[in-house]
């Protein structure tokens, strides 16, 4: 038997790249900075509209999820002044401890320090565990309710043209023990990473390197869900391992016009049952239709999640 109403309802939100770089000087707009500013000016601006994310969150706010995640590009080419602009859009959407953010790879555009970039939203990627005293807090853990989210940060510098995403060494190691951690923990544990985690799902040029890595330790300390960005489109996957199938769930650009065929802006709504045996999750997807000018509701999937 189910609980009749939503024990939990959490949100999924991604690639909001909701910024604009116009103000950038010229000195800051050096190197691969100026390539992604073109892109910016020729087709991306058009694409990423601050009237459909503020559609979305009015749509969400109305929805009233317990939590909320994004995962990641909120940016575009990673500059300070960015990563303000997106630090007050995070605010609108909810306090630190209602929303959850893994940065993607416009997040780390170039190198920058810390405290001038992702550490702008330090509220927003705070964890329950031990935490280093400087630098990078990930893998991060928060868990609301029965949920667990693990936020994975694989948001590295590239070359130009390269989009490319890697969890590196140290944080695979860190978030295998973190994983160990949880797993007499009854929790529902869901996954939360910019790339999507599937090898063979994405061009070369923007996959996550380690991915494989990444499957071999979920086959050794497994995850319920993996939610991803990057792909700006919707995906439902299977990362299978020895004895189940882990589902990933991405989606599209929250801020998207869905110009050419493309995605139009979307989140995806997780309500989380508990019944005697685990979870039952219904996962439904909130997509802008433009002949109605609302977000309309679509079922996904319903997943039954064991728990021993
Ligand atoms: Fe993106
Ligand atoms: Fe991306």
């Amino acid at each position: 038997m189910y609980t009749a109403e939503p024990m939990f309802r959490f949100a999924h939100l991604s690639d909001p790249h909701l910024t604009d770089p116009s103000g950038a000087s010229a000195r800051e707009l050096a190197g691969k900075r100026a390539l992604g500013y073109l892109s910016w000016l020729r087709r991306r601006r058009h694409e990423h509209r601050r009237e459909f994310l503020e559609g979305l969150a009015k749509d969400l706010h109305a929805r009233s999820p317990d939590h909320t995640v994004v995962t990641g590009d909120l940016t575009h080419i990673s500059l300070p002044q960015e990563f303000l602009e997106a630090r007050a859009w995070l605010s609108s959407i909810g306090s630190g401890d209602r929303v959850t953010v893994v940065p993607g790879n416009h997040d780390a555009y170039v190198h920058m320090p810390w405290e001038s970039a992702l550490g702008q939203w330090t509220d927003y990627m705070q964890t329950d565990v031990a935490q280093p005293a400087s630098g990078t807090p990930f893998p991060i853990v928060r868990v609301r309710g029965q949920i667990a989210f693990i936020g994975l940060n694989s948001a590295v510098p590239t070359p130009a043209l390269f989009a490319t995403g890697k969890l590196g060494e140290s944080q695979m190691h860190r978030l295998e023990d973190t994983l160990a951690s949880l797993d007499d923990s009854g929790l529902l544990r869901v996954l939360l990473i910019h790339h999507p985690p599937v090898p063979g799902t994405e061009k070369w040029r923007k996959r996550l390197i380690d991915a494989p890595v990444l499957c071999r330790l979920l086959e050794r300390t497994p995850v319920d869900i993996v939610l991803h960005g990057h792909q700006h489109r919707p995906g439902h996957a299977l990362v299978r391992i020895t004895d189940r199938e882990i589902p990933v769930f991405g989606i599209p650009s929250a801020s998207a016009a869905g110009l050419h065929c493309a995605h139009a802006s979307t989140y995806n709504e997780y309500d989380v049952r508990l019944h005697p045996h685990g979870f039952r999750v219904d996962v439904k997807a909130r997509r802008w239709h433009h002949e109605t000018e609302a977000y309309v509701e679509e079922p996904i999937a319903s997943l039954d999640i064991a728990r021993d």
